[in-house]
């Protein structure tokens, strides 16, 4: 055939409504047959603080609880091995993904792969970037806390305390992921308004330990004035007071508040020591949610493109009451 500019206009006509035909085919998530049992995957971002072990135990606990099997991954920190976890569940034909994305863009391609392979995929706790990926279209929904909704909570408990401690410093969590983002964004947009506090540094401690305690330990040194610690989780509040108390200063009213999110038992059990000013609570039992979802998508109910667990707030006045029904 002779290539003319009109054969190319209606070949390039006919190519442009194939793909728009193929995108509206795969224009909403995958669906989940509906089956008596299930094998589903569930991709844990990292193992390394009880938050991540108490929500790997309870998605355990309700797969066996409801005789599903679960093929567990761990990426171990690393996005890129949870991309590769995500495939290699593909690979194994699991019915469904349960995925706890370590950072909001890396983990796009891996979610994008299991719609290409018909596997739908429910993100637990943590989201990635709407602008590249939607619930309802490329997953099915997120299930997991208001991270913004947390960081607002802190500041305007710290705002609300009144007193002279007035000089912060934020340990952030993991770089690029949700929790870190928005967890900022909450808090600063409220300090924002309060011109009177002041944000002097904010670096990442990664969500760990340790970490916290050595960017803690810095951040103090180069700004010795500062007297308050937002920490984006209890992990690396727990380090900020290990490098506060080896600095020869006191966590607590008297010196440097301490703030930080999720609500494991070590850090409740800190707020009725007084070390720790208030924790959010981010809850990391996910499991009977997580699998009542699958369910009710498996049945065809509408599913919520955004699923938000509530969360209690842990102070002086209701931590000892409440020690016990943390993780
Ligand atoms: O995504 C939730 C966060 O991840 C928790 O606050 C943190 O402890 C965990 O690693």
């Amino acid at each position: 055939m002779i290539i003319t500019r009109r054969n190319l206009l209606i070949a390039s006509a006919a190519s442009a409504a194939a793909s728009l035909l193929a995108s509206r085919a795969f224009a909403a998530a995958p669906p989940l047959a509906k089956k008596d049992t299930y094998k589903v995957g569930f991709a844990q971002t990292e193992s390394n603080n009880p938050w991540r072990l108490a929500q790997t135990q309870s998605m355990q606990d309700e797969a066996a609880a409801r005789g599903w099997q679960l093929v567990y991954t761990d990426a171990a920190g690393s996005a890129a091995k949870q991309v590769a976890d995500v495939n290699s569940m593909i690979a194994q034909g699991v019915d469904l993904i349960f995925l706890a994305p370590r950072e909001e863009k890396p983990l796009i391609p891996a979610i994008m792969a299991a719609k290409g392979a018909g596997i739908p995929v429910i993100l637990l706790d943590r989201n990635v970037d709407q602008s590249l990926a939607k619930p309802g279209e490329d997953y099915v929904c997120f299930i997991g806390s208001n991270f913004v909704e947390e960081g607002q909570r802190v500041a305007e408990y710290l705002v609300g305390l009144g007193g002279d401690k007035k000089i912060i410093i934020q340990l952030e969590g993991t770089t690029g992921s949700s929790p870190a983002n928005d967890r900022k964004k909450g808090f600063d947009d409220v300090i924002a308004q309060n011109a009177e506090y002041q944000i002097v540094a904010s670096q990442s401690g990664d969500f760990a330990r340790d970490k916290g305690r050595q960017v803690a330990e810095t951040l103090l040194q180069a700004h010795p004035d500062a007297n308050v610690i937002y920490a984006h989780n209890d992990e690396m509040a727990i380090g900020a007071i290990a490098a506060l108390e080896a600095a020869g200063r006191t966590a607590g009213r008297e010196d440097c508040l301490v703030f930080s999110i999720d609500g494991g038992r070590e850090a409740v059990q800190l707020v009725v020591d007084g070390k720790i000013e208030a924790v959010v609570e981010c809850n990391p039992r996910f499991g009977p949610k997580a699998f009542d979802t699958a369910v009710a998508y498996a049945n065809g109910e509408t599913i919520e493109p955004v699923i938000i667990n509530p969360d209690e707030m842990y102070t002086p006045e209701n931590a000892a009451e409440l020690l016990d029904t943390a993780y």
